[in-house]
């Protein structure tokens, strides 16, 4: 187990008296070694105020989040029926309660979110107070328009419109791929959309780089690393990404300088890599030194980890929003979001 402790004091905007905040980032092969913190918080009372559904196998997230808190999850059981249907039973006292949906973490993204509306209406049948969702990584998010035709679904509002029938009261996540995503939920269903940024800054800072250029991979992200851009107090540049086919994308042209400066490309997901992969090639195309990759959704899906590992980056810097996978190449290095996440817990229930 490999992890390292960068000690940095939690953003002040929370009731940061309640926890001895501490972030961690961690270089690891594996879920359980993002498992390590500091601010424990055992008798914080809370539990008598709060309830944790936890997902099935309890992530290092959960466990961080739970700890800070001084709260243990519920026993809660997810079992299917031979058709494929999810069965939710939860286990200890919801009435009255915040009660907090960890998010599922099993591979099949739809079962996840099926999982989720039936924690929620099992929680808002058993007479909880209110319903919170912790959605790190908003599932559905990229289809938040109809991009390429008139026959298309808006998914992203089509699954908020779903928590919000299965009873979810309010929503946790981390850098929604479009803040508009907001909107969907309505003016009574408060989504507290947390940034990864504060995390990832913390950790660059580790690595001493000079003469750096934050890179959006794509017009989509401009906002985004304008804002790393403007934090770090440097110069950015933007890909042109156009996508050939679904999953393909190519780099097609750069906006801006990055000849003999570190980039550090800024995205919120990365699914199959190619995008990443594509902008990373292009920028040494144009002269770039070290390029480093931050992106809160590491979602590694297909030959994303050999993409990456053959692509012109020295790092590639994902929170644990979602669960790391196993064997990840060395240069992947997670940082954790238990605080923020357990940071909002609190401004909501607290
Ligand atoms: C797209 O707009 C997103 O911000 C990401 O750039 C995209 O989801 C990454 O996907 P992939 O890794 O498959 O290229």
């Amino acid at each position: 187990m490999r992890i390292s402790s960068v000690g940095m004091p939690f953003l002040d905007y929370h009731k940061s008296s309640m926890l001895n905040r501490t972030l961690i980032s961690a270089s690891q092969k594996n879920d359980a070694d993002i498992f390590s913190f500091k601010g424990e918080n055992e008798n914080s009372g809370l539990s008598e105020k709060i309830a944790i559904i936890p997902s099935v196998n309890k992530t290092g997230l959960e466990k961080n989040i739970e700890r800070q808190l001084g709260v243990n999850a519920l026993n809660t059981q997810v079992k299917h029926f031979k058709n494929g249907e999810t069965y939710v039973n939860i286990d200890g006292k919801i009435r009255g309660k915040d009660v907090y949906i960890m998010p599922a973490s099993g591979d099949n993204v739809n079962e996840n979110l099926m999982e989720t509306y039936l924690k929620a209406d099992a929680a808002k049948r058993a007479g909880a107070e209110k319903v919170i969702a912790v959605m790190p990584s908003f599932y559905y998010a990229r289809q938040e328009k109809r991009a390429s035709g008139l026959n298309e679904p808006i998914a992203a509002r089509l699954n908020m419109d779903l928590l919000k029938a299965s009873g979810v009261d309010e929503i946790i996540t981390v850098d929604l791929h479009s803040a508009s995503i907001e909107g969907f939920a309505g003016n009574d269903m408060p989504v507290t959309n947390l940034e990864s940024m504060p995390v990832m800054l913390e950790y660059l800072k580790s690595k001493n780089l000079k003469n750096t250029v934050i890179v959006s991979p794509d017009t989509g992200g401009v906002k985004r690393a304008d804002k790393l851009a403007k934090a770090i107090g440097c110069e950015k540049a933007i890909v042109y990404k156009y996508r050939h086919a679904h999953n393909e994308a190519s780099a097609e042209t750069l906006i801006g300088d990055v000849f003999g400066k570190n980039c550090i490309i800024f995205d919120d997901i990365i699914d199959t890599a190619g995008t990443i992969a594509e902008a990373a090639k292009l920028l040494k195309t144009r002269g770039a030194k070290d390029i480093y990759v931050c992106a809160a959704h590491g979602l590694f899906n297909g030959d994303a980890m050999e993409k990456l590992q053959n692509a012109p980056v020295k790092e590639i810097i994902a929170t644990n929003s979602v669960k790391p996978k196993k064997d990840v190449i060395d240069k992947i290095k997670y940082v954790d979001m238990s605080s923020q996440i357990a940071g909002a817990m609190l401004d909501i229930s607290a």
